[in-house]
């Protein structure tokens, strides 16, 4: 009998049709496996599960999996799976390095230049008719040439927007859990920081692409957004709970900072109320990896994972496992 894998929402058609010539696939509706509630009713019908973000993999879900030989998360951060729990009960967990570096560094360039342009409040002031004749002083903003970008999280994605921040004409500096190669650096001009909070003092922007850990949460707070330039401007798109949003609204409002953009959110898909009326701030429904050639890399990679384990293949064939 064919084994069984449930992806938990409509994906791009071609990585569902890959898996069907292999295995019997379920696809949920979307949003449906948003609970623990509804993954636990179902999770021991399948040997694979391809899950969403938005679905949380974590031990008491995992306690009902008594087929699940891989989880492989339809993403490159893996918070929303509970690695330990997957580890003692022997099921593999995948995830999606590599694919999505390139559109969401174009994101967050893209980002970057709505924000410091205004493009927003600019499309907003003109469909309400205030445009009325060529302003020399309407719109100042800020250029990128020549600014300091700081990047907090120099993997695959931060180094891909800093390649591109170079080429607008920034300066490079960044903050990781450990230095880069000498090589890297050199590429990409970019220098380190050991402590983030020296680089955000730093930064004419502040960009985040860390994953969600215990020692990355709140990282950004009231303390580095204080110690932030007053023109300064945030942006995330790596996990929400990466800032203390109340903290970043009470800035912005309070001025003390430039500007945020926010494609992530503390509690998604709840924004705090705060910042959906702060000044300057741009915000995004999670869609920094939403480009269909992306989307259909992520889909492949996971579905790589779960063919390699279903049938059989070394750990050391499947390059996206994660080890724990
Ligand atoms: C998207 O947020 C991802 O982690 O892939
Ligand atoms: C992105 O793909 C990363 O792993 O940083």
């Amino acid at each position: 009998m064919a084994k069984r894998v449930l992806v938990t929402e409509p994906i791009i058609p071609s990585v569902i049709e890959k898996l069907q010539k292999h295995f019997t696939v379920d696809v949920g509706e979307r949003g449906k496996y948003n609970t623990e509630e509804q993954l636990k009713e179902n999770i021991s019908d399948y040997h694979a599960i391809l899950p969403m973000l938005s679905n949380p993999i974590t031990e008491s879900v995992l306690s009902e999996a008594t087929n699940l030989e891989i989880v492989a998360n339809h993403a490159v951060g893996y918070n929303n799976i509970d690695l330990d729990a997957a580890q003692k009960s022997n099921i593999k967990v995948a995830n999606t390095p590599g694919v999505l570096s390139d559109s969401c560094a174009e994101f967050t360039l893209g980002l970057m230049l709505a924000v410091a342009r205004r493009f927003y409040d600019a499309q907003e002031y003109l469909l309400e008719g205030k445009f009325e004749s060529w302003e020399p002083l309407g719109f100042l903003g800020m250029e990128l040439q020549g600014k300091t970008l700081g990047i907090i999280g120099m993997g695959r994605i931060g180094q891909a927007v800093a390649k591109r921040a170079r080429a607008m004409g920034m300066d490079i500096i960044y903050h990781n859990r450990s230095r880069v190669s000498d090589e890297t650096e050199q590429k990409l001009n970019a220098s380190y920081y050991s402590s983030h909070k020296e680089l955000a003092q730093s930064t004419d922007f502040l960009t985040l692409h860390c994953p969600l850990t215990d020692e990355t949460r709140h990282l950004i707070d009231a303390e580095v957004l204080r110690l932030m330039p007053r023109h300064a401007i945030l942006i995330n798109t790596s996990r929400g709970p990466v800032v203390e949003e109340a903290a970043l609204a009470e800035a912005l409002h309070n001025n003390t900072i430039g500007g945020a953009a926010l494609d992530v959110f503390e509690n998604e898909p709840e924004v705090h109320p705060n910042l959906q009326d702060a000044p300057n701030c741009l915000l995004t429904p999670h869609m920094a990896s939403a480009s269909y050639k992306t989307r259909e890399d992520i889909g492949m990679l996971a579905a790589n994972a779960i063919i390699g384990v279903l049938n059989g293949k070394a750990d050391s064939e499947i390059p996206n496992l994660i080890q724990p």
